[in-house]
């Protein structure tokens, strides 16, 4: 009696120990938690769009190597029409497990569209300028971060040789396969065959080569940094001055928020990279491009930010993002700029 009881105990546990010990995936769609993972930002950014029509236009930007739709969404007043206005670019997810880098600009279009009506000045930069937000580049490798390995960096491109991935931040065409990138295909750092050989790098050159951005700001994480170019080499740049003053501008307007300290400093002095996002834009085109490495400072916890801290990295993030919309429409911007 007590050895059938037993029996039929463990029979019906039997689909209970092997759920816990193989790695059947858990039933329903994929979950980050308070982080959106790619079908959350698609339809998120779908319903900003429907909410505030007027100003708020989803845009397909390009298909990333596994085919999932690249998207941005523009923020302007007359947001149909192609307007003689300072763009400015803000960008997320290059580096799949930096998943604080999509939230931060996601939450910047969410705020600028739902304080549009009440908030004046996010108006008026609504108004005069187009802001451009790409919240997450790589969604391929985002979604292999939050379903198979939390730590993968790179894109998903298979290399044909039994590795996969590209480094997009190092795949942008400015002095592409210089120091700080690797020709190795199983490189955590590997740019890739040739300069913008992947789609959704290629998907920013083609947005770049349509709207004349004046600025750019790519958020990645960790370690509390705003980065000005050059990344490839130590030698200042061109507007180094400028550049140096934007960047420590942002990182005060950050500590101001909670306290958190961003170094502002050059590129190169945290490591030599070539091929990244900044050194391409400024380097085409000379507009002001900046990394901001979020929360949190240091490898403990490193890429796996709680998210609890997602709101106040947001909030610390907002007023600098608002600094430089503003920069970009400002006569200080015409007067220093070659533009
Ligand atoms: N963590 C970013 C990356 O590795 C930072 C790149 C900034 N550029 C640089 N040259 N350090 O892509
Ligand atoms: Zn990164």
């Amino acid at each position: 009696m007590t050895n059938l009881r037993i029996f039929f105990g463990l029979l019906l546990a039997l689909p209970l120990l092997l759920a816990g010990t193989c790695s059947t995936p858990a039933p329903g769609p994929p979950d980050a938690g308070i982080y959106h993972t790619y079908a959350e930002i698609s339809t998120e950014l779908q319903e900003l769009q429907t909410q505030f029509p007027a100003i708020a236009k989803v845009m397909a930007i390009g298909e990333s190597v596994e085919e999932r739709t690249i998207w941005a969404l523009k923020i302007s007043d007359n947001v149909a029409q192609e307007e003689d206005e300072a763009a400015v670019l803000f960008v997320g997810g290059h580096h799949s497990r930096e998943w604080i880098s999509v939230d931060v600009p996601f939450l910047l279009a969410k705020h600028l569209l739902q304080n549009y009506q009440t908030d004046s000045a996010v108006k008026n930069m609504v108004d005069s300028g187009e802001i451009w937000i790409v919240p997450l580049l790589n969604p391929d490798g985002h979604q292999y971060s939050v379903i198979s390995n939390r730590l993968w960096r790179k894109n998903r491109r298979n290399n044909g040789d039994g590795s996969f991935g590209v480094d997009l931040n190092r795949n942008y065409g400015h002095k592409w396969g210089g120091p700080g990138s690797s020709g190795e295909t199983f490189s955590d750092i590997y740019r890739g065959p040739v300069a913008f050989s992947e789609p959704e790098t290629a998907a920013i050159r083609n947005l770049a080569a349509q709207h004349q951005f004046v600025a750019l700001l790519s958020y990645h994480n960790y370690s509390q940094l705003v980065l000005f170019p050059w990344g490839h080499t130590s030698a200042p740049a061109p507007d180094q001055a400028l550049l140096s003053q934007l960047a420590r501008t942002m990182a005060d307007s950050i500590f101001n928020v909670h306290s958190q300290r961003y170094t502002p400093e050059q590129s190169s002095d945290l490591y030599l990279a070539s091929g990244d996002a900044t050194d391409w834009l400024y380097g085409e085109t000379r507009a002001p491009s900046f990394t901001v490495e979020l929360r949190p400072r240091s490898s403990n916890p490193g890429f796996v930010l709680p998210d609890s801290e997602i709101q106040p990295t947001f909030e610390e993030n907002l007023p600098a993002a608002l600094f430089l919309i503003e920069w970009t429409q400002s006569a200080d911007r015409r007067m220093s700029s070659t533009l």
